[in-house]
């Protein structure tokens, strides 16, 4: 049997340059496919709120709904890390974090959790670290605050933007995350804190330097409406036919870095 993806597995990818497939997912039959298509890291990510449950936003997911996918995504997988987030304010605390991530983990069967946010986050990442929870932090655009940012922006256009999310990264590897998501930043910016930590990058929306890339499964089978499939995103379902060969194209372009293009990124 493959031995299963762990976190020194993905520092190993990193270090000897291997580009780490990650992909969403929110059920057993999904999470099958994507595991013996090679995808590394299965994300139970709060998106489903939009893509499974035709919600506007990712404000209204809970913790009882993320859980319960996570649970799903976990009986399908066997080889992929599995990787769920905490839903907004589900970790306003680093208490109450502390609590999700013991129920994604124990009743869900999460390996890492995700939670969005900087500097006001380190702390509650320094926690969970300290507790033995493996962290995978997110920066850039931030789909839970889509209310205080005004929509969905690419974020770090600004010299000013660029330098906060590049210390709030260096702040999260040394608050103990294991894993950076970068969501919606110039490629340049994404590709230097990639090359500056030590922690694998994972990019969605941010270029082909960072160490791995993540995308949102339903943009790339066209599940979503047409206009509100990403531009960074692509059509995998449509040249392969199937969702297995969907999956395995997305593994050997990610592996063989011909996704994401300079087309596919923000500058
Ligand atoms: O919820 C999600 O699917 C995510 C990805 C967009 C990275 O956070």
């Amino acid at each position: 049997m493959t031995k299963p993806i762990t976190l020194s597995t993905l520092r190993r990818m990193k270090r000897e340059g291997e580009p780490i497939a990650m992909l969403t997912a929110y059920d057993a039959a999904f999470a099958r496919l994507m595991d013996q298509a090679g995808v590394d890291v299965l994300l139970v990510g709060d998106s489903l709120g939009m893509v499974v449950q035709g919600r506007s936003s990712t404000v209204p997911v809970t913790l009882d709904e993320m859980v319960y996918h996570t649970a799903l995504v976990n009986r399908g997988r066997h080889r992929a890390l599995l990787v769920a987030d905490l839903p907004f304010l589900s970790h306003t605390t680093p208490e109450q974090a502390l609590m999700s991530a013991a129920r994604l983990m124990k009743e869900g069967g999460a390996e890492v959790v995700k939670l969005e946010g900087g500097t006001p986050q380190l702390e509650t990442v320094r926690r969970l670290a300290e507790a033995g929870v493996p962290v995978c932090a997110h920066l850039g655009l931030l789909p839970q605050s889509v209310h205080k940012l005004g929509g969905y922006k690419v974020q770090g256009r600004d010299a000013d933007g660029a330098e906060r999310i590049r210390a709030e990264a260096r702040a999260m590897e040394q608050a103990g995350a294991d894993l950076l998501i970068l969501e919606c930043v110039p490629r340049p910016l994404a590709g230097a804190i990639s090359a500056e930590l030590g922690i694998p990058v994972v990019g969605i929306g941010a270029g082909p330097e960072c160490d791995g890339q993540v995308l949102v499964s339903y943009d790339i089978l066209g599940l979503v409406p047409a206009e509100s499939r990403p531009s960074f995103s692509r059509d995998y379902l449509t040249p392969q036919g199937s969702l297995a060969g969907a999956f395995a194209a997305y593994v050997t372009e990610v592996k063989g870095r011909a996704f994401p293009t300079d087309a596919e990124s923000f500058h």
